[in-house]
């Protein structure tokens, strides 16, 4: 459920016509709905309801401090990887004891900004990791709160590249092992073990994966409360795939449900980690077409958005719907179309061979389902600006990340003496740029 739709003959998102964001904004940008952001979590937060559980929105799907603040004002905590997502996590208002911190390479120094920073709990994936964490958090008079991240060896049955919990991936501890590392972290005074957590994968849309997990979580808890260990929280990662196109995964309540059914007399906090599901089908990336390109064996549209906006297709071959922001005709004749982008390698290619109705130079498509690992994951191949950002809320919307001018993107830049001095101007351009 979103609240992208036509309305008039053109798309709105919400109560804004995205036409009228595009002539404001230019092309391409994302574009965030603040309702379906609330939806998605407010429906996940209700299939909870009773039990001591909370949803820690992972940031890395999307971490724009709009889309945050949105839902730390519901209630949501942040799953983090990086300093750089605590920073943010805490800008857009989480508080630091609603964070908990992921990943298989935490520096020193990330840890020690979590720490100092206060945050709920850290996840730790290695038995290396464990130890340089004591040692920061003795350093600073401190016990990490931690959980061990297991590898429950469940195959998630989605794309090899976002599957986490098999023996192939770099992802937890497996079980024996991890018992292990538990009765070693009982003997280090800088880490307190409260915890379990798991993360199978990504964009699941059964949930047989889910309960295979859940089941062997329940019995790693009990079996290391018979170790004596004090287990209070649980931690099952996210996950939970969303409908791209013809998809039909499992409803969160049904997802919930099974939590609550299997976890849910465990006597732990439960510790949910969705990020496609709040933001997944929040965004849309709106683009204009710059050319059609027929020949007599393809019709290549070539739009403004590229491969550095949204790099799902290239990298995953995922698949995202595409539709025309003015509302084409209900019998438009449907023909094969190749959505491409300016981006110079093959790559960049959004779909091939789409049924998409007649096309036009200006015309303004929509990537719908791209609020999640969309913008998070753009770049500036190509030397291309960043993609900007807009949110909607009702009939209002706001540039929450701009797009950069050319020169804040070349004045990132330095240039070393050995080439500022003479001869450096070709180079940078005009003669004064460069230099700042
Ligand atoms: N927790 C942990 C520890 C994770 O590694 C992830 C995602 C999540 C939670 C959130 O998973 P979600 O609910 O969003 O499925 N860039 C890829 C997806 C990478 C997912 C990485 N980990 C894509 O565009 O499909």
């Amino acid at each position: 459920m979103h609240h992208f739709a036509y309305r008039d003959g053109a798309l709105h998102a919400e109560d804004v016509p995205v036409a009228r964001i595009a002539q404001a904004v230019g092309t391409p940008f994302y574009c965030y709905s603040t309702a379906t952001l609330e939806r998605h979590y407010t429906v996940f937060a209700a299939g909870l309801s009773g039990l001591d559980a909370r949803i820690y929105y992972a940031l890395k799907a999307n971490g724009n401090l709009a889309v945050v603040r949105t839902l730390a004002r519901l209630g949501a905590g942040a799953d983090i990887v990086s300093e750089g997502e605590l920073r943010r996590a805490r800008t857009a208002g989480v508080a630091a004891d609603a964070i908990v911190f992921s990943g298989v390479g935490k520096t020193e120094a990330e840890m020690a900004a979590a720490l100092d920073a206060g945050i709920f709990q850290f996840n730790v994936e290695s038995e290396p990791e464990l130890r340089a964490l004591d040692k920061v958090a003795r350093g600073r008079g401190r016990a990490a709160p931690i959980a061990i991240r297991v590898n429950p060896e469940v195959a998630a049955g989605t794309h090899a590249k976002i599957t986490t919990g098999t023996k192939q991936n770099k992802f937890g501890i497996p079980w024996p092992q991890a018992r292990a590392v538990y009765a070693l972290a009982r003997d280090l005074e800088g880490v307190a073990a409260v915890g379990i957590a798991a993360h199978i994968g990504s964009q699941i849309l059964d949930l047989a994966p889910f309960e295979e997990t859940f089941v062997k979580l329940r019995d790693y808890v009990l079996a290391l409360r018979a170790d004596g260990h004090d287990i209070r929280r649980l931690d099952v990662g996210g996950g939970l795939g969303v409908p791209y196109g013809a998809e039909a995964p499992s409803a969160p309540a049904e997802y919930t449900g099974l939590a609550r059914r299997i976890l849910g007399n465990l006597g732990c906090h439960l510790m949910f980690e969705p990020g496609r599901l709040i933001a997944g089908n929040a965004g849309i990336l709106v683009a204009r077409v710059l050319y059609i390109k027929e020949s007599e064996e393809r019709r290549f549209v070539i739009v403004d958005a590229a491969m550095n906006d949204l790099i799902r297709p290239a990298l995953y071959d995922a698949w995202h719907g595409i539709v025309p922001v003015a509302e084409p005709a209900a019998r438009a004749p449907l023909a094969p179309a190749d959505v491409v982008g300016p981006v110079c390698e093959s790559g960049d290619t959004f779909t091939l061979e789409r049924p998409l109705p007649p096309l036009r130079t200006n015309d303004l498509l929509a990537f719908t389902t791209a609020g999640a690992y969309g913008a998070v994951m753009a770049s500036t191949y190509n030397s291309r600006r960043l993609v900007p950002e807009v949110a909607v809320k009702g009939d209002a919307f706001a540039v929450v990340r701009p797009r950069p001018t050319y020169e804040a993107m070349l004045a990132s830049e330095r240039l070393p003496d050995w080439l500022a001095a003479a001869g450096a101007t070709a180079a940078r351009g005009r003669p004064d740029e460069g230099s700042r």
